[in-house]
C-alpha cells in the first residue's frame, strides 16, 4: 500500500513511525512533513490547507490511504474533498470535525444528550456577554468558540480580567474569526486527563489514557502551549472512571454524532477533567493529541492501518485493539523562549543513539534541513523524546536521560513532565 501522511508535526511522526511498521505498508509520503518524518517517508511540499494540490497528488501516485493528522484541515473540510474524488481518507469529514471546530456546537451537543461537562453560555455579542459576566460567579473559563491553535480559553479570576478577555476575543479579534461567538463555561477543578479513541460512525474503542502538561514552565506555571510532555497511561484513569465515560460520555457522544446526521469516522480525543462530581468533558478534538499520539502509538500492539481501515469501512467491531502493558513518557525539547519569541535555524546532533531503537524515539516537531543539509531548530517545539519503560516512573527516567543525547544551542524543557504519579 501507498499512505499519504498530512501534517508536520511530532504527532505526524509518531503517525508515520506507526504506518511504516505495518505489514501492509511499502512507501510513506507526507505532506509537507519534516526533516525526522523524511527518515520513514518521501515529504513532498505540499501543505496542508492546499485540499486540491494534495487531492491532485493523492490520485496521481496512486495513493491508497490518506491519514489527515492536524485540526485545521479536517474542520476545513479535506475529507469531503477526498470523498468526493473516490480517495480513501482517514479522518471526520466537515460536518463532524464541528465536534473541535466549534465550541458552541460542542456544548449544545453535549447539553442535548446528557453528556456531562460544565455549565456553560453561549455569546455572539460582546455586549451581552459582558452583562453576564457581571454576575457570574469566578473564576470563569472564556473560549473562543473556533479553532486558535489551543490559546483560546482564557481562566478569569476577577470580573476585571473577565471582562478584558470578552474584548480580547470578541472586540480586538485575539483569535480572529474563532472569536467572533465565544462560550463563558464554569470553572472546574480536578486531574486533566487524555483519552483518545478510535471511531467507526458506530462503534468506539478506546485507548490507553495520557497526560499532557501544558504550561510552559515546571510547576504549571507560565503561558499556555501546545504541550511540554506527556505520559500514558494516566495513574488517575481509574477502572472507576472508565466505567464512568464508558456509560456517560464516549459510545454517548459517538452516538450523539449519528444522531444529529454527523457520523463521525476518525479519531475522537476526549479531554476530561476529573471532577469531585465524576469526569466531565473538557473539550473534543478530532486528532490524536501532539504529544498524546508519542507516547499512546509507540504502546500500541495493532496494525495502524488496518485499524485506520476499519474504521472507514465500519468494521471497527471485528478489531481487538490492545496495548503494552508498559508505559510511556515524552518530554518535548523547545527552543528558549517559546511560546512567545525565539531563533531559529540552530543545529542539532545526537539523533543516531534512537536509531534503531524500539524504546527511545525522537519524534521531530519542529526541524528542517539546511543547505548544508543539517538538521536545525524551526520551531518552538523542536523535537519529542519518548522512552518507554516497565512503568511510568522507569518510563521518566529513560525519557530524561534520553533527553541528554540531543544537543542543539537555546534547547529548552520542563524538568517535571510526570511528576503528578508520584502522588497516585
Ligand atoms: P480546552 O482547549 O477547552 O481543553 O482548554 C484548555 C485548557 O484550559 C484545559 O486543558 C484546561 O486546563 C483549561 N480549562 C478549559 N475549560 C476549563 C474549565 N471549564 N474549568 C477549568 N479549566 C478549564
Ligand atoms: N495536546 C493537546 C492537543 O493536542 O490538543
Amino acid at each position: 500500500m501507498k499512505v499519504l501522511i498530512v501534517g508536520s508535526g511530532g504527532r505526524e511522526h509518531a503517525i508515520a513511525m506507526a504506518v511504516a511498521k505495518s505489514p501492509k505498508v511499502d512507501k510513506i509520503y507526507c505532506a509537507p512533513g519534516n526533516a525526522g518524518i523524511a527518515a520513514q517517508a518521501e515529504c513532498v511540499p505540499i501543505t496542508a490547507m492546499e485540499f486540491d494540490k494534495l487531492a491532485d497528488f493523492a490520485q496521481e501516485k496512486a495513493i491508497d490511504l490518506t491519514i489527515i493528522g492536524m485540526d485545521d484541515p479536517l474542520v476545513g473540510g479535506i475529507v469531503d474533498v477526498f470523498e468526493a474524488r473516490g480517495l480513501r481518507v482517514f479522518g471526520p469529514r466537515k460536518n463532524a470535525a464541528i465536534l473541535e471546530g466549534s465550541k458552541a456546537f460542542s456544548k449544545e451537543l453535549m447539553k442535548k444528550y446528557n453528556i456531562p461537562t460544565a455549565g456553560y453560555e453561549t455569546f455572539d455579542d460582546a455586549d451581552a456577554a459582558l452583562a453576564y459576566l457581571e454576575t457570574a460567579k469566578l473564576p470563569i473559563v472564556l473560549k473562543a468558540d473556533g479553532l486558535a491553535l489551543g490559546k483560546g480559553v482564557l481562566i478569569c479570576n476577577t470580573l476585571e480580567e473577565a471582562k478584558d478577555g470578552v474584548k480580547e476575543i470578541m472586540q480586538d479579534k485575539k483569535f480572529g474569526t474563532a472569536g467572533n461567538r465565544m462560550v463563558v463555561e464554569e470553572f472546574m477543578t480536578g486531574r486533566e486527563v487524555s483519552v483518545l479513541s478510535y471511531v467507526d460512525g458506530k462503534t468506539i474503542k478506546i485507548m490507553s489514557s495520557a497526560q499532557d502538561h501544558k504550561r510552559a514552565k515546571d510547576g504549571d506555571q507560565g503561558l499556555n502551549t501546545g504541550g511540554m510532555g506527556t505520559f500514558s497511561p494516566s495513574p488517575f484513569y481509574t477502572k472507576e472512571v472508565d466505567e464512568f465515560c464508558k456509560k456517560y460520555i464516549y459510545q454517548a457522544t459517538v452516538d450523539a454524532m449519528a444522531a444529529e446526521g454527523r457520523e463521525f469516522k476518525g479519531i475522537i480525543f476526549f479531554g476530561l477533567m476529573l471532577t469531585e462530581d465524576g469526569p466531565k468533558v473538557l473539550e473534543y478534538n478530532a486528532r490524536f493529541g501532539d504529544p498524546e499520539a508519542q507516547v499512546v502509538l509507540p504502546r500500541m500492539k495493532n496494525d495502524i492501518v488496518e485499524v485506520m481501515e476499519a474504521c472507514i469501512d465500519g468494521k471497527l467491531d471485528t478489531i481487538d485493539l490492545q496495548f503494552e502493558d508498559n508505559a510511556a513518557v515524552c518530554v518535548v525539547l523547545a527552543s528558549d523562549g517559546y511560546p512567545v519569541s525565539y531563533k531559529k535555524g540552530y543545529p542539532i546532533t545526537g539523533f543516531e543513539k534512537f536509531e534503531g531503537r524500539d524504546d527511545r524515539f525522537c519524534y521531530h516537531a519542529g526541524t528542517a534541513f539546511n543547505d548544508k543539509g543539517e538538521i536545525v531548530t524551526n520551531g518552538g517545539r523542536v523535537l519529542g523524546i519518548t522512552a518507554t519503560g516497565a512503568d511510568l516512573k522507569e518510563a521518566r527516567a529513560n525519557a530524561y536521560a534520553a533527553t541528554e543525547w540531543i544537543s542543539f544551542e537555546n534547547k529548552y524543557m520542563r524538568h517535571d513532565i510526570g511528576k503528578a504519579i508520584d502522588e497516585a
